[in-house]
């Protein structure tokens, strides 16, 4: 093994070739702009609106659209890059494909390892959070399901240890069904039943095929945009100012202390990037489809924040069904209903979004070589990637056994980042292409806009330290501190401030190009926000990519054998 092997890098001109000679165009090509840009909002709202934006305006006050900005200008650059790569590689895959191109086979593994768990481990959240809104509805019927059959098992377990500290706490769900659960061979079966069938039913409807997939979810993002929109409005009636006072409660570490929970809450505008395969005309419609997707949500996002914090104190929306909770406070029982259904209805419409995405990228993934052929095998009649669909039901699925939602979370949003920060770092590697307006074929493509960063990047750089320092005169003597409870927790600052010194330097000398140099830092800086616990756990995912690759993809790759 030769260390220039690792980073062979896969031709633009052999992905094109390849496009060209029918390898790759095996799908059903039915998906226009309007469907793109629906399957982009279908993959964004989701359990991030209906459910982990309770956390994040509980910890950051009315000042989480701080927070909604900061990650939407992250998400924006990174849709611009995305789009690029998008234009440049219409094939499916994701940053994994964008990746081989621009960095090489081992950042490729690296990368699609990584998205594995935006994909595939963000739905086990979205899943949960389904059944909580389900298990309401059904309440809401008369029906209850016992709690040992609603709740995931670490949840409950956790109560009940929370419980034996603090007896005198109030008696909750995970406590409940850690009592009542029934036992076989001395262990609890406590289980999350509503979300293990939602899998299944998912992963069939996928199997299935896109062309019915994509009917109902253009159904579904319908009905959640129109119930979004009708929260926004009622709502609106019930805005008292003075909720918004104090803006900033737990200051900005509160502030940043929502980052997961937001961050999770725009993930998807790239899994349209995944549909390369299934669409129309791709290199047109790709990059529309996930700027669009991107702009209508953040707008929303923006709004439906400002609407929280207005109608109920910030303090008590610490809940999963924050949206279902003001309604609740406020009275209003016909909108409890709606968003129950609602909630039910867009988190359905998620989870077929990433359920789609999985098994494209695997799909890709094994065709290069890097993982076993059955991943690519379609199914003769429904022409989907069946064998890789199956196994995304089981990754999704399996876990649901273990993990709980905040764990989920976490380890989602830094996996998702992470692949964020590679792919406008590929921009950044691939050369720059020149507008050609007299050419016919590139007429109504997306280009990416270069603005030279050599003086605007390290402007910004400076002008930021030293407003920080202004504004927050301790603020960098902390981040330095060498005190042995601090470091750990300072460590990714560090590196950031440091990355901030190298993109300067390398803006200055390269002449690099604005847009991807501003994505990729507003994505490490969103990962500063990331607890030291979360980057051990998502290192130990990563060594476990690598020791796969090294086993199998390495040898196995269509860059290897020829
Ligand atoms: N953005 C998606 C959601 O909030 C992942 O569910």
């Amino acid at each position: 093994m030769s260390f220039k092997s690792l980073f062979r890098k896969k031709s633009l001109s052999l992905i094109v070739q390849q496009e060209k000679q029918g390898e790759s165009v095996i799908l059903n090509k039915v998906l226009s702009v309007k469907d793109l840009t629906f399957f982009g909002i279908a993959a964004i709202i989701g359990g991030g609106t209906f459910s982990a934006i309770g956390n994040a305006c509980f910890s950051g006050g009315p000042a989480v659209i701080l927070l909604y900005i900061i990650c939407a200008i992250a998400c924006g650059f990174t849709a611009l890059c995305y789009a690029e790569f998008a234009v440049r590689v219409p094939v499916s895959g994701s940053a994994y494909t964008y990746a081989y191109v621009s960095f090489g086979e081992l950042f490729a593994w690296i990368i699609g390892w990584a998205l594995l768990m935006e994909y595939s481990i963000g739905n086990i959240y979205i899943a949960f959070s389904w059944s909580g809104y389900f298990t309401n509805l059904l309440d809401g019927f008369g029906l209850h399901l016992p709690e040992w059959l609603t709740i995931n098992y670490r949840a409950a377990h956790t109560a009940f240890l929370n419980a034996a500290k603090d007896p005198v706490q109030k008696v909750g769900e995970g406590l409940i069904a850690w009592n009542n659960a029934p036992q076989f061979i001395g262990l609890r079966i406590i289980f999350d039943l509503p979300a293990v069938l939602i899998n299944i039913f998912i992963t069939w409807l996928v199997y299935k095929g896109t062309k019915e997939s994509k009917n109902i979810s253009n159904i579904m993002v319908m009905i959640k945009l129109a119930v979004i929109l009708l929260i926004i409005i009622v709502g609106l009636f019930y805005v008292d100012i003075e909720n918004w006072v104090p803006f900033m409660p737990n200051g900005f570490g509160g502030v940043m202390a929502g980052v997961s929970a937001v961050f999770f809450a725009y993930i998807g505008f790239d899994a349209v990037s995944t549909l390369a395969e299934d669409c129309k005309n791709p290199q047109r419609d790709l990059p529309r489809g996930m700027i669009y997707s991107l702009i209508i949500c953040t707008v929303i996002y923006i709004v439906l924040a400002l609407v929280l914090t207005g109608m109920v104190s910030y303090s008590l929306l610490s809940v999963t069904d924050p949206l279902a909770e003001i309604f609740k406070i406020k009275e209003v029982k016909w909108m409890i209903f709606i968003v129950s259904i609602a909630a039910v209805v867009a988190m359905t419409s998620v989870l077929i979004v990433f359920q789609m995405g999985q098994p494209r990228i695997w799909m890709t993934m094994s065709r290069d070589g890097l993982l076993p052929k059955r991943f690519s095998s379609i199914h003769p009649k429904y022409k989907t990637p069946g064998f890789a669909t199956i196994i995304t039901g089981f990754v999704v699925g399996i876990p649901m056994f273990f993990t709980d939602e905040n764990f989920i979370l976490d380890f989602t949003s830094i996996g998702t980042l992470f692949a964020f920060v590679l792919v406008c770092g590929g921009v950044l590697m691939l050369p720059q292409r020149i507008k050609d307006e007299n050419n016919i074929a590139t007429i109504g493509k997306f280009y990416l806009p270069y603005i030279n960063a050599k003086w605007i990047f390290p402007s910004i750089v400076i002008f930021a330290f030293f407003s920080i320092q202004f504004f927050i005169p301790d603020f960098f003597i902390s981040k330095l501190s060498f005190a042995s409870d601090a470091i750990a927790a300072n460590i990714p600052m560090l590196v950031f401030f440091i990355l901030c010194v190298i993109m300067s330097i390398l803006s200055f000398t390269k002449n690099l190009s604005l847009i991807p140099v501003l994505g990729l830092i507003s994505c490490c800086y969103l990962l500063t926000g990331m607890a030291v616990s979360n980057w051990i756990w998502f290192s130990i995912w990563l060594a476990i990519g690598l020791a796969v690759y090294f086993l199998y993809s390495y040898k196995n790759s269509k860059l290897a054998i020829k």
